[in-house]
């Protein structure tokens, strides 16, 4: 691997840095020992053929990596998913709120399989239904609801989604956040935005690409009363960010940027926008996963990089483009844990299950809730195109 004097972390399970659901798999999981865990995958999805078809968001592991029909950021692996009405089962290897939403967008028919059910998302535990429902009310209270569309990060769950849609709101990727600001600021005259659950996306979309100022931003505590903030900073403010965050992009620092730029000069910062505003401003480029690949995929030989995003991701660029020097921003940041749960043994558990006529751990989104939820999935998806960032 290329490095610019930034040594990547070694590789490991790597600190927890997301939640446990506490979810034990049932049945019989290979154990990650066992030499034939990759031949065992590759027979399991032959002969499930056309009927099981595998999505792998860009954070997987490269040993699951390997069997995922497709990869992407949470925005293609959405519609990836609504385009495969043939396939009776998808296995997502990604983490919860993805499987939910691919349950939302695909037939009643079709199964979506999350191969360890502990593979859940910080950011996303982060925004409760009753939570935000409170908030709703509080908004209400201030005088301020009728002006509000709230938009939801894909990063977050059915509920929040269901919330969204039912009250004329949005969902958004971090490819598409700004298409989707300008949208909801276009529902209603002087327009505010609730934004969950990912300040960051929110503060870094709002003033680096729709031009508003920090003071129009505001954050809303959900553990404090009203959100910790008085009436007239809700009048104020145009956009009311969630206090939520992402465990593993909060933590690159703008410190290691000055650092690596001072260290070699003409290395350019590529960072994700869950990453802090501090990060972001300082950073060269900003984008979803999608954008971070195809800005590597198309930068010239020789040239240096430091990237902060996830570990897995950035080690397999890395890999792939030895012409390049590419760097993991920080030395301290580590995987995402629970998108790491989902191993090889999982995987082939999974696969095997669903050959024996096992359908294990399968993500069901209730009724009602996916209605409205697709509600807010489908204003998503008819936006037009994808920012120049995806
Ligand atoms: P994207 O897939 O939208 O780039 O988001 C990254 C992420 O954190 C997914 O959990
Ligand atoms: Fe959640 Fe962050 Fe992990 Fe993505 S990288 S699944 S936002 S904790």
């Amino acid at each position: 691997m290329t490095t610019v004097d930034l040594p990547l972390l070694p590789l490991g399970k790597g600190k927890d840095l997301g939640t446990e659901r506490g979810v034990e798999c049932p049945g019989d999981l290979p154990p990650a020992s066992d030499p034939a865990l990759v031949e065992r995958a590759r027979v399991a999805k032959e002969r499930l053929g056309e009927r099981v078809f595998v999505l792998g968001h860009h954070y997987q592991r490269d040993e699951v990596i390997q069997f995922a029909d497709v990869t992407g950021d949470s925005f293609k692996l959405a519609r990836e998913a609504a385009a495969r009405p043939d396939a009776e089962y998808i296995v997502f290897c990604g983490v919860h709120f993805m499987a939910e939403s691919a349950d939302i967008l695909t037939a009643d028919e079709q199964k979506v399989v999350l191969p360890d059910l502990a593979a859940g998302c910080s950011m996303a535990d982060m925004a409760r239904l009753r939570q935000v429902e409170d908030a709703w009310e509080a908004l209400a209270a201030a005088g301020v609801a009728d002006s509000v569309v709230p938009v939801t990060y894909m990063n977050s769950s059915a509920d929040i989604k269901a919330f969204c849609g039912r009250n004329g709101g949005a969902v958004c990727t971090s490819s598409n956040a700004e298409v989707a600001l300008e949208w909801a600021f276009a529902q209603k005259p002087d327009a505010k935005v609730l934004f969950l659950p990912d300040q960051h996306l929110g503060r870094n979309t709002a003033v680096l690409q729709l031009g508003l100022s920090l003071d129009e931003c505001v954050v809303w505590n959900p553990l404090l009363p009203d959100g910790g903030l008085t009436t007239d900073q809700l009048r104020d403010a145009r956009m009311i960010l969630w206090k939520g965050h992402c465990s593993v992009h909060g933590k690159f620092s703008a410190d290691v940027v000055d650092e690596l730029r001072a260290q070699h000069p003409g290395i350019q910062i590529l960072v994700h926008p869950e990453c802090t505003h501090e990060v972001v401003t300082k950073a060269d480029l900003v984008g979803s996963t999608e954008f971070i690949i195809k800005t590597i995929e198309s930068a010239p030989p020789g040239s240096s990089w430091a990237i902060g995003t996830e570990l897995n991701l950035v080690k397999r660029l890395a890999n792939a483009h030895p012409d390049k020097q590419i760097a993991f921003l920080d030395r301290t940041v580590c995987f995402c844990s629970t998108m790491n749960r989902i191993d090889l043994p999982h995987l082939v558990w999974a696969l095997e299950s669903l050959v024996d006529g096992h359908v294990v751990n399968v993500i069901e989104v209730d009724e009602q809730t996916q209605a409205e939820a697709r509600l807010a999935l489908d204003r998503m998806l008819a936006l037009p195109g994808r920012s120049a960032r995806d």
